[in-house]
């Protein structure tokens, strides 16, 4: 089911050469990899947020927000501490219908479909749109039983079917090598890092096509940070990502655009180099040089 009557507002514009301004000294390497060419959002379009609001009971957190999310890319989101973005991105797969009194308006679309609509599996929404948060938490298990979570979740018994896909996610999510021979051993055994990246492993066992990561660095030190920077490089040619950080270097790092909030409302989004280097805001220049927020 398409929606077209709320694609028309076009969030998502043809990059504008980036100026030589030179607003924010934030580095980005010179040339990375997974810099291809069409690798900045101009793919298949993959979540549309349209006109979205969210009210906590009476308090509205979010207003009218218009984001796009292609295929294969990144996108941080920024801001304030307490101005949406935890809210933003849990709304992307209806986490927040977890939390009492919260009502939305709007849309959301995954691949074109609404998935603010009331016959709508949720449990299938959030098959295909993962979530890793600020803490890790892995569940009082063995690794492999938390890797295997959601597939026996979804009747999956079959051992060599379980065999397989725990290995895959541990592989991929850069963890394989540090637990093969600990798999029956307790989750809680693992170091802060490890937990992380195994909490990104139970997420990717079920496929997911779109990963929402919120804050997943804050905890960690620099290695297990840069080893969780590297999985999203790599995540990011079978998933799309949103990721919320704080760390204005992590963002420029990681996310091919970036979406910049203030008091849930998304002042400005666009490709990362230019938020960072020339936006079009006065509000995005004052929070990207750190002069609020
Ligand atoms: N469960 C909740 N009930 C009521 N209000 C909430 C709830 N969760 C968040 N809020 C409010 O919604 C607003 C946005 O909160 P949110 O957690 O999305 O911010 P954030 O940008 O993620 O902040 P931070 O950077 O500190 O994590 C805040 O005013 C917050 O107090
Ligand atoms: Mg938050």
């Amino acid at each position: 089911m398409g929606a077209p009557g709320l694609l028309e507002e076009s969030r998502v514009k043809a990059s504008p050469p980036v100026g030589s301004g030179g607003t924010v000294a934030v580095p980005r390497p010179p040339s990375k990899p997974w810099d291809l060419p069409g690798g900045t959002g101009q793919g298949t379009l993959k979540l549309e947020v349209s006109h979205f609001d969210l009210w906590y009971g009476e308090k509205q957190a979010l207003f009218d927000i218009n984001l796009r999310a292609h295929e294969r890319t990144v996108t941080a989101l920024i801001g304030p501490s307490g101005c949406g973005k935890s809210t933003l991105l849990r709304s992307l797969n209806r986490m927040n219908d977890l939390v009492d009194g919260v009502s939305t308006a709007g849309s959301v679309a995954l691949d074109g479909q609404e998935i603010y609509t009331p016959d709508l599996e949720v449990e299938l929404l959030r098959r295909l749109v993962g979530m890793v948060f600020q803490k890790p938490n892995p569940f009082p298990k063995s690794i492999y039983d938390n890797v295997a979570y959601g597939l026996r979740i979804q009747g999956e018994r079959r051992p060599v079917v379980l065999d397989e896909a725990v290995e895959r996610s541990l592989r991929a999510s850069a963890l394989w090598t540090e637990v093969k021979d600990r798999l029956d051993q307790s989750a809680l055994g693992l170091s802060g890092g490890q937990q992380q990246r195994l909490c990104i492993a139970r997420a990717l066992a079920t496929g997911p096509e779109v990963l929402l990561m919120d804050e997943p660095c804050s905890a960690l030190d620099p290695l297990s940070t840069q080893k969780v920077e590297d999985l999203i490089h790599e995540l990011r040619s079978t998933c799309t990502i949103v990721i919320v950080t704080h760390n204005m270097q992590q963002a420029a790092r990681v996310s091919d655009r970036t979406a910049v909030f203030l008091m849930g409302v998304l002042v400005e989004e666009g490709p990362t180099e230019k938020i960072f280097t020339s936006p079009d805001r006065k509000e995005t220049e004052d929070y990207v040089t750190g002069r609020f927020g």
